[in-house]
């Protein structure tokens, strides 16, 4: 699979940037290899979002300088010598990597520090953006002369609303390469319908899901969710025996080798045959993660979105005899969010969560969309309207947690909408959520993926009987 664009969508993407700052300096860290337990074990590199986003490189240790006002342009890191050589291989040198994005001058990484020297000596304004690791932490903190503790608010806004402005519309080669990532996801998913009637445990059926990516040189998007305790909401254990009668919950997601993401959630009875208490808490989350992909288009909120989901799933409750009273007020009163206390979904690229390390209150939201701060929907990470060629997750869901539900009980919460004593009967029924991936479109929104991952209870329910192969 293809590891970075042509050179002149860096260059084309810098160019924009120039153009939306318009004056000063931006400084740009790739990210360094992470130590797991010892300094030469360490976690699978992953290069920095906003880098891969403008220079392409996935190389550690690198560094970059735009200048806004001039359009010079540096790339930093040093060549490997012949002690590196003997354990890495021949590598491309700083020079080719530059010339590979489009970047007119590489230096050492010495000439960093000297270059950011002169500039603030003259007085030139270095524009970067929230660090998130501690060594990038440490490096701006000497880089720039600031206390550590100085460096994480005094990047630039003005830096992370351009960069978001940039990122959050996806380009056709962006939506392909997400696609591709999507394909995989496909894969993943019909993997597990397809083995849970003859694993004995979870951790059979992840080591299968997670292996997936890795036959396209890409990952897992992010750590797997695969839980027949699919009630707990990012469960990362999967240890439990295949128990007949249960639901698998998998929430999985694959990387493509550029860095793009897919994230899909199923949910699915292990056995192959949904039950009828399962068939109906599962349609009313269909209708809902259906209701978002109806509503989703230019112009409207996916605050609105996400509300008019929380209203389907109420509806649905109701009808079932778990909810009652006005499904507006409930909705508006929060009350849902027993069963759904999460939000309908993020932005995705080339973070599974887009972006999510500039702020989610400017990825998500601006002065015309604000959070709500009510227990459920505080969590929804996306609320603004919606742009042609934003890629958002949709991805509704519906949890018996005991632990909360004996909270709201005992706090005599929204009694009025919730049927407490029905809410008994599904206490060990477990959670189903099942996610999507949507591209906005110029007057609505599609799927990603070629073909949608089974999702109604006939395409699950007959995957299920299809034997695996890898
Ligand atoms: N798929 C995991 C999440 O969206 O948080
Ligand atoms: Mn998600």
């Amino acid at each position: 699979m293809k590891e970075i664009f042509a050179r002149g969508t860096y260059v084309a993407r810098r160019a924009k940037l120039r153009t939306a700052m318009g004056k000063g300096l931006g400084l740009f860290l790739g990210n360094s290899e992470s130590p797991m337990n010892y300094a030469d074990n360490t976690y699978n590199f992953r290069q920095d979002s906003t880098f891969l986003y403008f220079f392409g490189l996935r190389k550690p240790n690198l560094a970059a300088v735009v200048d806004f006002e001039s359009g010079d342009e540096w790339l930093f890191g040093d060549d490997a010598d012949i002690d590196d050589v003997v354990w890495t291989g021949p590598l491309p040198s700083v020079a080719d990597f530059a010339a590979t994005c489009g970047v007119a001058h590489s230096e050492p990484m010495a000439g960093l520090a000297k270059l950011l020297s002169e500039l603030m000596g003259k007085g030139r304004k270095i524009h970067y953006l929230p660090p998130y690791r501690t060594d990038t932490m440490l490096w701006l903190s000497t880089l720039l002369d600031e206390k550590i503790s100085d460096v994480g608010h005094k990047c630039s806004l003005e830096l992370i609303k351009a960069v978001i402005d940039l990122r959050a519309v996806k380009s056709d080669e962006e939506i392909a390469e997400i696609e591709r990532a999507c394909a995989i996801g496909y894969e993943m998913h019909t993997a597990a319908m397809r083995l849970a009637k003859t694993a004995d445990n979870e951790q059979y059926i992840h080591s299968v899901v997670d292996s997936i990516p890795l036959k396209y040189g890409g990952t897992t998007s992010f750590t797997t969710i695969l839980s027949q305790n699919g009630q707990t909401l990012h469960n990362h254990s999967h240890n439990l025996p295949i128990t007949n009668g249960r639901m698998l919950l998998v929430d999985a997601g694959a990387e493509t080798p550029m860095g793009y993401a897919s994230d899909f959630t199923r949910t699915f009875p292990v056995n192959g045959k949904f039950t009828q208490k399962q068939k109906d808490i599962y349609q009313i989350v269909l209708d809902a993660n259906d209701r978002a992909l109806e509503l989703a288009r230019p112009g409207v909120t996916y605050q609105s979105v996400h509300l008019e989901c929380c209203k389907t799933i109420a509806s649905g409750l109701k009808a079932l005899g778990l909810m009652r009273g006005n499904v507006d007020e409930a909705v508006a009163a929060g009350a849902h969010a027993l069963f759904l206390p999460h939000g309908l979904g993020h932005m995705m690229g080339l973070d599974v969560h887009d972006m999510e390390n500039l702020g989610q209150i400017y990825v998500g939201y601006n002065n015309e969309t604000r959070p709500i701060e009510q227990f459920g929907t505080s969590s929804l990470r996306m609320g603004r309207k919606l742009e042609p060629g934003f890629v958002v997750t949709d991805e509704p869901g519906i949890y018996f947690i005991p632990e909360l539900v004996a909270n709201w009980r005992r706090d005599r919460l929204h009694e009025q909408f919730i049927n407490y004593a029905e809410v008994d009967k599904y206490l060990d029924f477990g959670g189903i959520r099942i996610e999507d991936d949507l591209l906005i479109t110029a007057d609505g929104a599609r799927r990603l993926g070629e073909k949608r991952i089974p999702a109604t209870i006939a395409e699950v329910e007959e995957e299920m009987t299809k034997t695996f192969t890898l």
